[in-house]
């Protein structure tokens, strides 16, 4: 055999076997990675959702709805106002409760308190809560994304 038909031979087998590697590694990674970056998924888009009954929440109450994928709150302030907003923390997205001992949003996360306006008024929530628009019929409480 030649020197040079060797070489060529080495070669070959080197470029085969690495090849066959970087595709073993390939069919590894790809799933893994796919698994970790997932897929943009579009949002449920929510037009309208039925949240409580009128009759169900007495002033200085509140109610956590589905709102969509996102919790919603709903609250009926002391002087018997309704409010609503998207029930997540704007710091770190825990989901929010009403607090009718200081009549104030909280989050139990890192003490994030909203007032009932929703702004951030004490501990780390950067911004105000989403509000939500409020839409009564009869005795159904329709809670709808502001326009
Ligand atoms: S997540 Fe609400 S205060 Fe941190």
């Amino acid at each position: 055999m030649v020197d040079g038909e060797k070489k060529n031979r080495r070669g070959f087998l080197q470029v085969f076997l690495g090849g066959g590697i970087l595709g073993y590694l390939g069919m590894i990674l790809y799933p893994v990675v796919r698994f970790m970056i997932p897929p943009e998924l579009p949002e449920a888009g929510v037009s309208s959702v039925l949240a409580a009954k009128v009759s169900e929440i007495s002033p200085n109450q509140s109610k956590i709805f589905k709102f969509g994928r996102k919790p919603g709150i709903l609250i009926r302030t002391p002087e018997g106002e309704l409010k609503a907003y998207e029930a997540i923390c704007t710091h770190l997205d825990c989901t929010v409760q009403y607090r009718s001992d200081m009549q104030i949003i909280w989050c139990a996360c890192h003490n994030g308190q909203y007032d009932l306006n929703g702004l951030n008024i004490a501990g780390p929530p950067p911004r105000p809560l989403t509000p939500l628009e409020i839409n009564i019929k009869g005795d159904d409480i329709y809670v709808s994304p502001t326009a």
